[in-house]
């Protein structure tokens, strides 16, 4: 019987463990996480999400409060057009956080990072352009392009020195979205060098409709761009994403001519994954019924949450003038305008619910919305449980050697050996 550690991914002149750690923002998918990865001759990725409050935080920078300072008399305008990041230090914030992990890398694996189309920042084109030309000037191994159709994407870095030499991928969830993609980028004359396929069972925004998420599912996916890449004779890595819980899981899929897995959900209760601890419990505990996908997400996108994530109903004021993440082209976000609309319909109220939409960037960067993969209440059996009822944390390596070794559909208990 085989196992994940009998395939390797192979990306260029690079051979890899085919485990890939998935982007998880807002700094869910740490530098130290990503680090492991790569240590153990894997891929991890850091996310781009809402870098400046990210930099401020490890290096005690200003970025969010100078932000604010600037913007200050706006905030109770609903207007945000105006407020737009300052792309010199937005170039500044990201070459920090990707130096911290390049300059840390050790192993002969690769550090990626999870570029997000939807944080479109009031300015969709020049935003992403100095996130993704920074994030290359820095060094970064390779860029994965996320939540959105990127079909100008290649385009924005095509002239960057690095634009051939590093690694770079896309995440769909359907054939359609990857033949839009290879169409509309086709003209650099580039293809992308491995393609993630994201299952509806997967953490974080979903490629689907809400009412129709649950019809889809990933193998199915994955066998269609796989016969057609063949038709076209396009040889690129597949790389499944989405409920892939066990090292069996994965290497059904490598059996089946997958380049490699990416995983997270698992990672989630890891030391090295960025949610404060209280936090990973609320995790490690969660029932299956504790879980839904909703549409509160403002990017449109449906969103897989626990549903108790102290974020959903909350009715924060808008926090533009200092995120402003997910402002679009003109400056609008759904949540100001449905915070907005409760303001008006409760004038008595000192503070409002709102509960179709949420303040994103707020929750996220305070780790308020619990968003999480399908399979998040098997996590509580990947760990043993103390006295005081918490479950023990893992360490990243412990759940990387499980999906790299394990057989027959087992986990290993913290205690368990995994090699
Ligand atoms: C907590 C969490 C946050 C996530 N955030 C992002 C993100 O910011 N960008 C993204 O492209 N995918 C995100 N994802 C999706 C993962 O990168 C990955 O593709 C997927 O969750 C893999 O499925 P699994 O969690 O069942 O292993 C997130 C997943 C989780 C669990």
């Amino acid at each position: 019987m085989k196992c994940v550690d009998d395939f390797r991914l192979r990306l260029g002149q690079h051979e890899l463990v085919p485990i890939v750690i998935g982007g998880m923002g807002v700094d869910i998918s740490t530098v130290e996480l990503a680090l492991e990865a790569a240590r153990l001759g894997g891929i991890g990725h850091i996310s781009d999400a809402m870098v400046p409050t990210v930099i401020d935080r490890h290096f005690k920078t200003r970025f969010v409060k100078d932000k604010l300072k600037l913007y200050k008399a706006n905030v109770p305008n609903p207007d945000k057009s105006l407020v737009k990041f300052n792309l010199g230090e937005l170039e500044e914030a990201t070459r920090m956080h990707v130096r911290r992990a390049m300059d840390a890398k050790r192993g002969d694996g690769m550090v990626f990072i999870n570029c997000m189309e939807k944080l479109t920042m009031n300015a969709p084109r020049e935003t992403l352009k100095v996130r993704l030309s920074a994030a290359l000037d820095a060094g970064i191994d390779g860029v994965t392009l996320a939540a959105g159709l990127h079909l100008g994407s290649f385009g924005l870095i095509e002239d960057h020195p690095r634009f051939r030499d590093a690694k770079l991928g896309i995440i769909v969830s359907s054939l359609r979205a990857l033949q839009l993609f290879l169409r509309k980028n086709g003209r650099t004359g580039r293809l992308p060098d491995y393609v993630v396929v994201e299952g509806p069972l997967a953490g974080g925004h979903l490629g689907f409709g809400i009412e129709d998420w649950m019809k889809h599912d990933l193998a199915g996916i994955v066998a269609e761009i796989q016969a057609w890449l063949k038709s076209e004779q396009l040889d690129i890595p597949l790389i499944p994403a989405g409920g892939i819980f066990t090292g069996s899981d994965a290497t059904a899929f490598l059996e089946k001519g997958a380049g490699a897995v990416q995983v997270a959900t698992r990672f989630t209760v890891t030391r090295e994954c960025g949610l404060p601890d209280p936090v990973k419990q609320e995790y490690f505990k969660a029932d299956e019924d504790d879980i839904e996908v909703n549409g509160i997400s403002p990017t449109g996108y449906p969103m897989r949450m626990i549903k108790s994530s102290p974020g959903i109903g909350a009715g924060t004021h808008p926090n533009c003038e200092s995120f402003g993440y997910l402002l679009d082209a003109n400056g609008r976000c759904s949540y100001i305008d449905a915070y907005n609309r409760e303001v008006a319909a409760h004038p008595e109220t000192r503070k409002v619910k709102v509960y179709d939409k949420t303040c994103l960037c707020t929750h996220m960067r305070d780790f308020d919305i619990w968003t999480c993969g399908h399979y998040t209440y098997r996590l509580k059996d990947t760990s043993t449980r103390g006295a005081d009822g918490d479950y023990a944390l893992l360490t990243a390596e412990h759940v990387f050697r499980d999906y790299q070794f394990s057989k027959d559909g087992r986990v290993a208990l913290p205690s368990d050996p995994v090699t």
